[in-house]
């Protein structure tokens, strides 16, 4: 998986990574900082946290739900 862009500079953490958890079953900002520990230093990425979560879970429903006629 591509490390994309930095998300929380704290902790180092990459798009890529926080997509991953999201993978493995990450359902909420609360369930990324357990998997990852992301924004658990300043929590100023905590908006691009959570776009980066909206942004996976779609593109995780639109899988389960098949290709469009
Ligand atoms: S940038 Fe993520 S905790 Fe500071």
């Amino acid at each position: 998986m591509e490390r994309g862009r930095l998300i929380c500079g704290c902790l180092r953490l990459y798009e890529g990574g926080l997509r991953q958890a999201v993978r493995e079953g990450a359902r909420s900002y609360d369930d990324l900082q357990q998997m990852t520990m992301v924004g658990t230093s300043c929590g100023n990425c905590r908006v691009l946290v959570e776009r980066v979560l909206r942004e996976e879970l779609a593109r995780l429903s639109e899988e389960s739900e098949g290709p469009r006629e």
